[in-house]
């Protein structure tokens, strides 16, 4: 017999075809009254595969739930605490974006620095023939780059800038054993320090506005704010009125707090780059995402151990 798998929200094609064929799969999308479904029958599903999210309620309503895979490294939207009262583990997808969410990153930096969409905007405007050429930008190598968050993807972050002749140091709680680049227990002192301050720790609670006013002053006139983290790290209001008021010289920013929503005034200006949250979002990562949501289940149930366990 089939385990039952539940899917949350929207998954990649092919990863729904390969868990319709291993699984007894349901989609909840495809239900005109989710909440009835699982009333009636969240009782049946001993799986859930996840696009991210899964709260106390939604794990509630499935009482014989052993096991949640979640697409995505981020669990800031699956609570992880309603999952471990009850002892199911839950699978995300750690490493296999690491180079693509850094490789994004470093093009951040270098777009907010040198102007390149900003730019590409002006000729595509008709602008150069007429005003002549754009203004100077800035240089990005052997500048200083803060990292707050030197994990899994910050220490890819940190080798593309090396290659850069970057000068790193980075913020975490608790400073990394085996790494050269000096840690800054200070994150206010970090952003003092840094030309680039690059935003790459876990959502939720724990961080929740980390980046505020006195982070932002701190990196000053001439500073860049970088975030591939999750827009709820920095209090984005704050980052509008600092930009607004040129306090920093710009930011990069593949996250929002409100997604898919950003803020009309970000949006208006020049000295920012804005993408939508496509830090790993690239055919080959995607793809290998996807092939952990699936392991993760098949592990699990095969052998009863995910291959890569989210810990809060
Ligand atoms: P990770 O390996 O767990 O690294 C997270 C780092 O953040 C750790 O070094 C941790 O060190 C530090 N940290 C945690 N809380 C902190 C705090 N309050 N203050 C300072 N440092 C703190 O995670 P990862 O795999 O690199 O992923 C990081 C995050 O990136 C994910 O959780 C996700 O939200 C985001 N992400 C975004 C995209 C995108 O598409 N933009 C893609 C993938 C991931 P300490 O515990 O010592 O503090
Ligand atoms: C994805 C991410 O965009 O892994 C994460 O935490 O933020 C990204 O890789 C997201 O998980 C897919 O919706």
């Amino acid at each position: 017999m089939k385990h039952k798998v539940l899917q949350y929200g929207r998954l990649m094609p092919s990863l729904e075809k390969q868990l319709a064929e291993a699984f007894d799969w349901h989609r909840l999308v495809d239900e005109a009254d989710p909440k009835a479904f699982l009333a009636a029958r969240g009782r049946e599903f001993v799986g859930l595969a996840t696009a991210g999210f899964a709260d106390a309620a939604l794990i509630d309503a499935l009482p014989s739930l052993k096991v949640i895979s979640s697409f995505g490294v981020g669990v800031d939207k699956i609570d992880l605490e309603a999952a471990a009262r009850r002892g199911i583990p839950v699978g995300n997808t750690p490493d296999v974006l690491n180079d693509c969410v850094a490789d994004l990153a470093l093009a951040l930096m270098l777009d907010v620095a040198r102007g390149i969409g900003a730019s590409e905007r002006y000729l595509r405007a008709g602008l150069w023939p007429t005003q002549g050429p754009y203004p100077l930008q800035r240089k990005l190598s052997g500048k200083k780059l803060g990292i707050v968050g030197l994990g899994r993807i910050g220490h890819a972050i940190a080798r593309r800038a090396l290659a850069f002749d970057m000068d790193i140091r980075y913020h975490n709680r608790r400073p990394v054993l085996d790494t050269s680049i000096a840690h800054e227990p200070s994150l206010v002192e970090l952003a003092r320090w840094c030309d680039f301050l690059l935003i790459i720790v876990p959502g939720g609670a724990a961080t929740r506005h980390l980046i505020n006013d006195a982070v932002l002053d701190a990196l000053g006139a001439k500073g860049y704010l970088i975030n591939v983290a999750r827009g709820s790290v920095v209090d984005e209001a704050a980052l509008v009125r600092a930009l607004v008021e040129r306090r920093i010289a710009g930011a990069g920013l593949d996250v929002f707090e409100n997604e898919p929503q950003v803020p009309a005034e970000l949006m208006a200006l020049d000295n920012v780059v804005l993408v939508p949250h496509i830090g790993s979002a690239t055919v080959e990562t995607r793809g290998a995402m996807a092939q952990r949501v699936f392991d993760n289940l098949k592990s699990y149930f095969d052998k009863g151990k995910l291959v890569s366990q989210a810990t809060a």
